[in-house]
């Protein structure tokens, strides 16, 4: 039986945890969401049942920051790399990917989720771009949290498609190559519009970026834990939100940031 993503009643909803400062949350947290495989491994099970797991993971850490107050939640699902998997592994991700997207839409728009892809969608199976158009037209004029699902995603793919998207307005002569500057960069980004992550979270203990987000992630504060993915769990996330909460964010300056 597939667990819906609200986890018990839809209007039941997960108190913010003692200790958590609600003034002091980010705004938006980013996920690596890794160690699906290893998770598996470890019970001599397929590693693509990690995979599965890793959706209930999601869900909760989903349904937990939009409960609690955080703004935006961004997840890697699936990098421009991750085709170099074995195809049996890319299939069943793709297949997770719509089987996810019909069965959980309906809770997305009873729970004001914002959902949305970012990454190169066209080279995912025409089904699953159908169902990402669908989800996103029917959740985008919801009021609560923004989910970004970064499919087919990667930092440096992302900044490349940038720098063209630029060169054809300076082509078009439309745009002042003397006029570009990081506000008019990060429009084109594929984030346009949102607060750039304050926290990003990586599970399985290693300590890499691996090409997410690499403009958006600049002053992100990094949380690493060894918990695997699946295992994620509420009390991991106030533990990486705790963290978060004891820096002090100076953003090149000499004092935190007011
Ligand atoms: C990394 O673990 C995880 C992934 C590449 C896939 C993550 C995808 C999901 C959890 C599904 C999300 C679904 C939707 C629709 C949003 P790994 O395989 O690299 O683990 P390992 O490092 O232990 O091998």
């Amino acid at each position: 039986m597939s667990r819906a993503l609200a986890t018990s009643s839809p209007t039941q909803r997960h108190p913010l945890p003692a200790g958590l400062d609600p003034a002091r949350l980010p705004a938006h947290v980013a996920v690596i969401m890794d160690g699906n495989g290893r998770w598996a491994s470890q019970r001599g099970l397929p590693r693509v049942m990690g995979h599965r797991e890793g959706v209930e993971a999601l869900k909760r850490t989903l349904r937990l920051c939009s409960d609690w107050g955080v703004g935006a939640l961004t997840a890697y699902a699936f990098s421009t790399e991750n085709w170099n998997r074995p195809g049996e592994e890319v299939r069943f991700l793709m297949a997770l990917f719509e089987r996810v997207l019909e069965r959980e839409i309906v809770a997305l728009e009873r729970e004001q989720v914002r959902i949305r892809f970012l990454g190169d969608l066209e080279a995912l199976p025409r089904g699953l771009q159908q169902l990402i158009a669908d989800a996103t037209a029917r959740t985008a004029a919801n009021t609560g949290i923004h989910f970004n699902v970064c499919t087919n995603y990667g930092g440096r793919a992302e900044l490349v498609r940038v720098a063209r998207r630029l060169a054809e307005r300076v082509a078009r002569g439309e745009l002042d190559p003397a006029a570009i500057d990081e506000g008019c960069f990060a429009a084109e980004l594929h984030t346009a519009g949102q607060h750039d992550p304050d926290l990003l979270i990586r599970t399985s203990g290693e300590q890499r970026i691996s090409n997410f987000l690499l403009w958006q992630l600049a002053y992100a504060e990094l949380h690493i834990t060894d918990v695997l993915w699946p295992d994620f769990d509420g009390a991991a996330l106030l533990q990486a939100l705790l963290d978060y909460q004891n820096r002090q964010r100076r953003f090149g300056r000499v004092e935190p940031a007011a």
